[in-house]
């Protein structure tokens, strides 16, 4: 969350400052800012409430220059305002910062070093700043061992980028538990949270360690550790592309990412399963699963929901106990763990500061781990034992979609991949299977009109709604829900379908929608039955069954499909009324309030 870009030696300073924010807003969209420095005496600083285009609106034609720094903030500490947005400024108005990460230590450091300094802003960030000035305008420091001593005095997470105006032919930056990249170019570099960002001006980037500072100018790019001493690393190549990260003919992101579903599993099909039939995995990772007595999942919100799923997928197909947990919870809360436990960390972002600190645990205790994941590089990647890559592409809509049916669908390629590795026999062809669900969530990603419909009875104008599902229905229904609320604003609950008579049915009243979710012939009269007993108490129901359990009236009928793959499919009508809701409630689909793409404070 916020999300950094910086520029040197680049002539469209601020059109690149502003475009590379634009890209960044996933990460946090409350307020924004960038200061720019024609290295000529000649500076700026512009901050905004509000959205990138509120900043643009703001930044006059006169803002022009060879360096600047810029910021797009999801507000931890003080609200979203003008004062508060960053770059935050020096008392001698001499060095200008942005900062994205959480800075645990700064009241001390506000009542101890700082006590005589004036604080303008509510912001843990400012005192970073107003630290480094100190350190050089009272201690006597150079700007660079002021950055490389404050960066020894602040704790928590931070990726920050300064400009001193006295040096103006320099960034400095600095890296610990946050994302950072320094983009190389020719005769120019740039800096960013998330290659995105930049890849419009380089495909050039060097990753940053935790710990580690850099001295960037527009040819140059020193990388020191922690000491200042020089570190030699090579840029990586970035395989993304700028017609990844448009909306092309889209109004949202959300629904070019629910349309790009069926092309996703295609792909992943392709990385983990060669024309053989044979599966692409470290055959590492396989020994490593098989000599594990159970699998602990954790994750955060919709990729929770996505290990939720994979659970039963696991035990179904290879046999393999699995606990699924909640990374907020389990890291502070650890329950007896099992002899020879394997964890899976499930993260679209694979930066979620809550999923992390669980995986720096379990690190600590020699646990084996893979991160599923669709950033490569991320922090999570690099800090677990194995990665495997979601191949979604840029997932930016706020709401996780496409990232959700990626997670569940490399879930049910590595189960079977165990499954055969431990020579289990259970007649599931995933290839196969695989190929169904693709075409079956192309029929229903072609039926918008009639979502665009069904929201429209149910969900435009109700100020509640519950999913309703048993098991893998159940874990779908908390998904569906989740998606329906986040963006839409409606108060949207996942149920047990049994479980509403023993409390929550008092909630229902002429009108309420409920939707159930009916796949699993294990349950569906069942939850068939609390349909009738919602319906009798006034509810509206509306009923999305596989084929095979239709009933003459259900609304959404999914195509035929195993159990092991059909909860890839069955969420995707859920996504759709969420989104076609949203925009017939008049909200931005893309950015819902007070949320933001990568979530990188616990
Ligand atoms: C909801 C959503 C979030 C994320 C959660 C974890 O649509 O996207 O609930 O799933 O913040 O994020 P990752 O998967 O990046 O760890």
């Amino acid at each position: 969350m916020c999300g950094i870009v910086g520029v040197i030696g680049k002539k469209d300073t601020t059109q690149v400052l502003l475009k590379g924010l634009e890209k960044l807003e996933y990460r946090g969209y409350d307020s924004a800012g960038i200061y720019v420095n024609n290295q000529d005496g000649q500076d700026y600083l512009v901050k905004e409430k509000g959205k990138i285009s509120d900043l643009e609106k703001a930044v006059g034609p006169e803002v022009q220059g060879l360096v600047g720094i810029g910021h797009t903030r999801w507000a931890t500490h003080g609200e979203p305002s003008d004062t508060n947005a960053h770059p935050h400024v020096s008392q001698s108005g001499r060095f200008y910062l942005v900062h994205n990460g959480v800075i645990t230590n700064y009241q001390e450091l506000k009542t101890t070093y700082l006590k005589d300094v004036h604080f303008v802003s509510a912001t843990d960030t400012e005192v970073a700043v107003q630290l480094i000035a100190k350190l050089v305008e009272v201690d006597g420091l150079t700007t660079e061992k002021a950055f490389q001593k404050a960066l020894k005095m602040i704790e928590g997470s931070f990726a920050f980028l300064m400009v001193d105006r006295n040096e103006p032919d320099k960034l400095f930056v600095a890296k610990n538990k946050s994302p950072l990249l320094v983009g190389v170019g020719d005769g120019f570099n740039v800096v960013c949270s998330d290659a995105m960002a930049m890849v419009s001006q380089t495909k050039q980037f060097i990753e940053l360690h935790d710990g580690e500072m850099v001295i960037v100018t527009k040819d140059h790019v020193q990388l020191m550790n922690a000491d200042g001493e020089t570190i030699e690393r090579q840029p990586y190549q970035a395989t993304i592309d700028d017609s990844d990260i448009s909306k092309g003919t889209y109004q949202y992101y959300m629904l070019k990412e629910i349309d790009e579903q069926p092309a996703v599993l295609r792909r992943l099909t392709q990385a983990y399963i060669n024309d053989d039939g044979e599966f692409n995995f470290d055959s590492k990772l396989i020994e490593g699963l098989k000599a594990a007595d159970r699998l602990y999942i954790v994750a955060a919100g919709t990729s929770y929901h996505a290990g939720l799923v994979g659970k039963p997928i696991f035990e179904k197909l290879a046999k393999k106990p699995v606990e699924v947990e909640l990374a907020s919870e389990f890291g502070y809360n650890m329950p007896l763990l099992s002899e020879k436990p394997f964890f899976i960390y499930l993260s679209q972002s694979g930066e979620t500061a809550d999923s992390r600190q669980v995986l720096v645990k379990t690190n600590a205790l020699g646990y084996p781990s893979l991160t599923i994941t669709n950033a490569p590089g991320s922090t999570l990647s690099r800090e677990a034992d194995f990665t495997l890559l979601l191949h979604a592409g840029p997932e930016i809509a706020v709401a996780s979609t496409k990232a959700y049916t990626a997670q569940i669908t490399v879930e049910v390629i590595l189960a079977q991949a165990l499954a055969a590795a431990e020579g289990l026999e259970n007649n599931f062809d995933v290839k196969h299977e695989l190929g169904l669900a693709a075409n079956a969530i192309q029929t229903i990603v072609d039926s918008k009109d009639k979502m665009a419909d069904l929201a429209k009875t149910y969900f435009a104008k109700t100020r509640n709604a519950f999913y309703i599902g048993r098991g893998v229905d159940y874990c779908t229904s908390l998904e569906a829900a989740l998606k329906l609320k986040e963006v839409s604003y409606i108060q949207a609950e996942g149920f047990a379908a049994g479980e509403l008579k023993h409390g929550t049915i008092s909630l229902i009243e002429d009108g309420t929608p409920v939707a159930a979710i009916i796949t699993d012939p294990a349950t569906a009269s069942h939850t068939r039955g609390n349909i009738q007993e919602v319906e009798a108490r006034g509810a509206k129901t509306l009923r999305i069954a596989s084929e095979a359990l239709a009933q003459d009236g259900d609304q959404i009928v999914l195509p035929k499909l195993s159990t092991v793959v059909i909860p890839i499919v069955s969420i995707v009508p859920a996504q759709l009324l969420a989104y076609y809701a949203t925009l017939q409630r008049g909200y931005n689909v893309d950015q819902p309030r007070n949320l933001a793409k990568s979530v990188t404070v616990e």
